[in-house]
């Protein structure tokens, strides 16, 4: 079968302006393209498999570093961050969990991943990390013309 065209390659356009973040979001995009690469293969493909563990193991992890940032900020989305991110591992889980039992194709959740992580960093993580710019560059003194703003290059 045909692999859907969907573009996995990282464009400065998908960064926030938070260094550990778009770290992070990069190499979890990485992983997704990586996964999608192997869109037809089943439960049988021990990379496949290896990808999936490793995607839902940095997704907790990423997400956590986010919500900790968001905390020592104090983000007033906090709670729908959570609750974003909470929904996407819900989903993911079943999806993998379809993968391993239903014997369904990697193609759902690699589809499913990059339209999510480009919608939520695209929306919901540039307002964060927009936020949390202003912050630190008024607590450095940074006059306002010359920060950084996300999403603008
Ligand atoms: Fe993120």
């Amino acid at each position: 079968m045909q692999v859907k065209e969907i573009d996995c390659a990282w464009h400065l356009k998908y960064e926030v302006g938070l260094e550990e973040i778009d770290a992070q979001h990069q190499y979890l995009f990485g992983l997704i393209g990586e996964l999608h690469s192997h869109a037809d293969a089943s439960v049988t493909d021990k990379t496949a498999r290896d990808l999936l563990r490793e995607i839902d193991r940095y997704c907790y992890y990423h997400f956590n570093s986010e919500e900790v940032l968001m905390e020592i900020y104090r983000y007033p989305a906090l709670e729908q961050q959570k609750h974003e991110h909470f929904k996407l591992l819900q989903v993911l889980d079943k999806r993998i969990c379809d993968f391993r039992q239903q014997g369904t194709t990697v193609r759902p959740i690699s589809e499913f991943l990059h339209k999510w992580f480009l919608s939520h960093v695209l929306s919901e993580d540039c307002q964060m990390a927009k936020f949390i710019i202003e912050i630190r560059a008024a607590r450095s003194g940074i006059p306002k013309a010359t920060r950084f703003q996300s999403n603008q290059r």
